[in-house]
């Protein structure tokens, strides 16, 4: 058997072969190989049972039959039969470490995951924000889930396009460009362009409740950016780009670089084709003045049409959403569009999904799989919405500042004796990377309870644990005067042979699966948990299996595993979007 990263897909393969040698009909018996509880050994297939059953044969004898065949394996794993037909693979310690010394670099582990999403095309749609408004701390979740989940599919193969789908056509433009036009202060402009913008469209909102002139003037005013006035749409560029540069900076701070911002106005152009198209194929109507897509097998939206245009002729979200679909699928040839979008909107998403199926299908277009990455609520400690104390929205700006605060004071704590300048720019790390984690580490779909002790703590599963496993095991090498794998001092190494060395090797061989169900469901805790798990591991080896003894094969088998945490602990770290240190 290759010792190739996914051990798991290697063992599958092995048994389907054995079965078509040991004179099995190969109709029907799918292994599936699973990584298995510890105590069981490594992996555990099974499929046996419910073959031998279809079969009317013995299940433990068709395993016995099975095992014969594996001949070889046998050198590389112990192989048993148990309970009612399973077989399990206990990795020999010989075998964990060719399996680690194949896998000793980023690019061995990015080799070996690439298989996974080959030749997919995904396009992740996730931040997205509304212009002309700071990014608040509900515009978290989407940008550091939708970061996370496009690295882990391009390492795993997929060709990832970061698309920022921002509102900027909304009709805020109207009493917006109304009061930029009469009361805009350069000076604050200058300052903090989206402070101003959004001190403007208070005043605009406040002055058009006031006086039903005002909002006549205001909706004018969007009537005419709609009809493209020049004066308004230079206004409009000018809101749009400064809004995306504040934007950039909090990106930057995330690590977000994205290939495409399409926002709204992008598919202004191609609405009518959305109108003709789903006219003619007769799953648009009129009602009530507006077009409407009705679904009668649907029980809840055969009452709920989805609006695709006003019944002022305004185009909506739900238009310009069908027209990015097309786009999608025309110009970028995505094979699967995910929208990494908060779960309040899944009625939106299904409503479109549904649409754009049908549609797609009238007119001879392959559909692109479309996915709702859904996500809950930032709650506060209250376990409500999180806001600030007087009710407003939390900008994220100062949320990640607070963080690099709060973990500024905890690396002072830790380690004093670092000058003040390397403590900020761990920090730096530590607090943003703290406020990344807590998002990813929980189940995305559930609600999230934002508690700072938590989050910016060295205990638990947290990112300031992980970087100081990092950093620790950095220092292992810096005091042994050895750069993380040294080729030479790893030369000779012998099989493992303590409880602790083997057990951290089985831990490692574990990453594949670990990333293969983190990109597989689109939830990057399963990574999360399995890197906690992976740095507690090392924890135990690292107390009670001497890694500075003198030179030779037992210090050389040790420095593997040292190195080959730091390389799994790094390369994880930086899939969940996270910026690396090496002292802490
Ligand atoms: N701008 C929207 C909002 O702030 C999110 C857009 C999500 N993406 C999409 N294609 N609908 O709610």
């Amino acid at each position: 058997m290759d010792l190739r990263f996914d051990l798991a897909a290697a063992l599958e393969r092995e048994l389907t072969e054995a079965a078509l040698r040991s004179g099995l009909t190969e109709a029907g018996f799918t292994p599936a190989v699973r990584p298995a509880d510890p105590v069981h050994g490594d992996f555990q297939a099974n499929g046996v049972l419910a073959y031998a059953k279809r079969q009317r044969q013995n299940p433990r004898a068709l395993a016995g039959a099975l095992v014969q065949q594996l001949g070889g394996l046998a050198a590389l794993a112990d192989i048993a039969i148990a309970g009612p037909g399973f077989i399990n693979f206990k990795l020999k310690p010989a075998t964990l470490l060719d399996w680690l010394r194949a896998h000793g670099t980023r690019a061995a582990l990015a080799a070996g995951a690439s298989a996974a999403e080959q030749g997919r095309t995904v396009v992740v749609d996730y931040s997205s924000p509304n212009t002309a408004k700071q990014m608040h701390v509900g515009h978290l979740r989407s940008a550091v889930i939708g970061e996370a989940i496009s690295r882990l599919l391009q390492f795993s193969g997929a060709q990832v396009i970061r698309d920022n789908h921002v509102g900027d056509w909304g009709t805020q433009f109207g009493k917006l460009i109304w009061a930029y036009k009469r009361h805009l202060d350069p000076a604050a402009l200058a300052r903090d362009p989206l402070e101003e913008f959004e001190r403007l469209y208070k005043a605009g909102h406040h002055a058009a409740e006031a006086d039903p002139a005002v909002l006549k003037e205001a909706q004018q005013e969007l009537v005419r950016l709609q009809a493209h006035d020049p004066e308004n749409l230079a206004i409009w560029r000018k809101i749009n780009e400064a809004s995306l540069a504040a934007f950039q900076e909090i990106y930057d701070r995330l690590g977000i670089r994205f290939d495409a911002v399409h926002g709204e106005s992008f598919y202004n152009d191609r609405l009518d084709q959305i109108y003709g198209e789903l006219e003619s194929c007769g799953l648009a109507g009129e009602s009530e003045g507006a077009l409407v897509v009705f679904h009668p097998e649907h029980p809840r939206f055969k009452a709920q049409p989805f609006i695709i245009r006003k019944s002022d002729g305004a185009a909506n979200y739900a238009t310009t959403d069908l027209a990015t679909i097309l786009y999608r699928a025309e110009h970028f040839r995505a094979t699967s569009a995910l929208y990494v979008v908060d779960k309040r909107q899944s009625d939106h998403f299904a409503q479109l999904f549904l649409t754009a199926s049908k549609w797609f299908e009238k007119t001879n277009r392959v559909l692109p799989r479309l996915e709702h990455v859904d996500f809950g609520t930032v709650l506060g400690e209250d376990g409500r919405p999180l806001k600030t104390r007087s009710g407003e929205n939390i900008r994220l700006k100062d949320l990640l500042d607070e963080a690099v605060e709060r973990s500024y004071r905890l690396v002072s704590e830790k380690n004093p004796e670092l000058a003040e300048e390397e403590r900020r720019a761990i920090a730096r790390i530590v607090g943003v990377g703290s406020v990344q984690y807590a998002d990813l580490s929980q189940n995305r779909s559930s609600d999230y309870l934002f508690a700072w002790d938590k989050m910016i703590s060295l205990d638990g599963n947290t990112a300031a644990y992980l970087l100081y496993a990092v950093a620790r095991i950095h220092s292992i090498f810096r005091k042994l005067d050895l750069t993380p794998g040294d080729a030479a001092a790893e030369a000779g190494a012998t099989p493992f042979e303590t409880p602790a060395e083997l057990a951290l090797a089985r831990k490692l061989v574990r990453f594949p699966d670990a990333l293969a169900a983190a990109t597989g469901n689109l939830r990057p805790h399963f990574l999360c948990t399995y890197l906690y798990e992976l740095a507690g591991e090392f924890s135990t080896f690292y107390s009670a299996d001497r890694v500075a003894v003198d030179a030779g094969p037992v210090r050389a088998r040790r420095l593997v595993l040292c190195n080959r945490t730091l390389l799994v602990l790094e390369t994880g770290l930086q899939l969940l979007g996270l910026r690396l240190l090496t002292k802490m």
